[in-house]
């Protein structure tokens, strides 16, 4: 599947009906089908009348990731797609930091996000005032933040990465010279990223500075709500039952799991993983949905599910209050000009490295 669902003409009722069953009818009933086809043929036509463009994050519930984004991805590839876009209004099916960041690199546009409740455990995991203390610990050294931050966080750092490069971005620092780099707000990412560049990792205090190694990642200990979750014990249970299983983990699931998996990357680098693999099953550690979406793509393979885990936030956005975002322009990113020019520089760093 390419990461582009856009189509030129609103397809009809009837057209939109059969293309969501040709991805989901081996998992949805066509009672469901039914109801979400004729809210997603809704939202089409909408989204032609206001010249708005839908972006979705891989995470989005079936129904929704098969039926109405132009684009769908990770957090990587649609902060570059909403930095290209010419539509009048993006509507964020993701949550609250991605539709942020969509507002920072389009301040003249409409950006909405169908529910006000889709936040993130690790943008809400750390403060300017964190920030501001870890800068006035370590005073030279570089502040990467991960862009699940809020934008308020993104104006005080130096880079933005997403899962995608965030090794790619903490190589770039270390080739320009920083043997130190503070890397916020989520612990495990920022440990296997240490581990992936091969070099030592240390958790911050904002309290005193710690002793530093010569070079070393400084990390923060804020967690994601369903990442931290998955355990050695998950792993090597599954494996002892499917010893053929292919594991592929978000990396910001615990370095101790990560190890005992056979790949790992951002939700685009998941999905690539999958398709490419020549097991025949597969075990996904991440939220679920996104688990689902795959498997609708990969009829060929077989997916395990360890699907106890889900996002809460991911899981706000429904087709329903999408096409509510659309009828009635809500709701609104509101950024101040001031906060948005801050918090561009960092996003536009990481853009700039390839
Ligand atoms: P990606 O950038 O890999 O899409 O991940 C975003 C996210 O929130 C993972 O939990
Ligand atoms: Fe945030 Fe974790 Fe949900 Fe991703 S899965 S949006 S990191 S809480």
């Amino acid at each position: 599947m390419s990461n582009t669902l856009a189509v030129q003409e609103a397809p009809t009722k009837e057209d939109t009906l059969e293309r969501m069953r040709a991805k989901l009818s081996e998992f949805v009933p066509d009672v469901e089908l039914q109801l979400k086809a004729e809210l997603a043929y809704r939202i089409n036509v909408l989204k032609r009348q206001l010249n708005a463009v839908i972006l979705g994050h891989n995470y989005m519930e079936p129904a929704l990731f098969h039926s109405v984004p132009d684009y769908v991805g990770d957090s990587l590839e649609l902060s570059r797609i909403s930095a290209k876009t010419d539509a009048d209004i993006i509507v964020f099916c993701g949550v609250q930091f991605m539709a942020e960041t969509a507002k920072i690199l389009n301040p003249q546009k409409t950006v909405l996000i169908p529910s006000e409740k889709a936040g993130c455990s690790l943008a809400s995991g750390v403060t300017v005032a964190d920030v501001r203390a870890l800068k006035s610990l370590y005073p030279d050294v570089p502040v990467v933040s991960y862009v699940n931050t809020y934008a308020d966080v993104k104006a005080v750092s130096d880079y933005c990465c997403t899962s995608g490069n965030a090794a790619g971005v903490v190589r770039h620092l270390l080739g320009k010279g920083h043997q130190h780099i503070i890397f916020l707000p989520d612990q495990y990412l920022a440990h296997n990223t240490a581990k992936e560049v091969g070099i030592p990792f240390v958790i911050a205090n904002t309290e005193k500075a710690v002793d530093l190694p010569e070079r070393a990642l400084i990390g923060w200990h804020a967690r994601c709500e369903v990442h931290e979750l998955f355990t050695t014990n998950d792993v090597t249970s599954v494996r002892q039952q499917f010893p053929d299983v292919a594991i592929v983990a978000h990396p910001e699931v615990s370095p101790e799991v990560l190890e005992l998996c056979d790949a790992s990357g951002s939700t685009k680098q998941m999905i690539d993983y999958v398709r490419k693999t020549t097991a025949d099953r597969y075990l996904l550690l991440t939220e679920c949905s996104m688990g689902d979406n795959i498997a609708a793509e990969n009829p060929d393979k077989e997916m395990l599910r360890l699907c106890s885990h889900r996002c809460p936030h991911m899981g706000q956005i429904t087709l329903e209050d999408t096409l509510d975002a659309l009828e009635k322009i809500q709701y609104k990113v509101h950024l101040s000009d001031e906060l948005i020019q801050a918090a561009r520089t960092p996003i536009d760093r990481m853009l700039e490295i390839r």
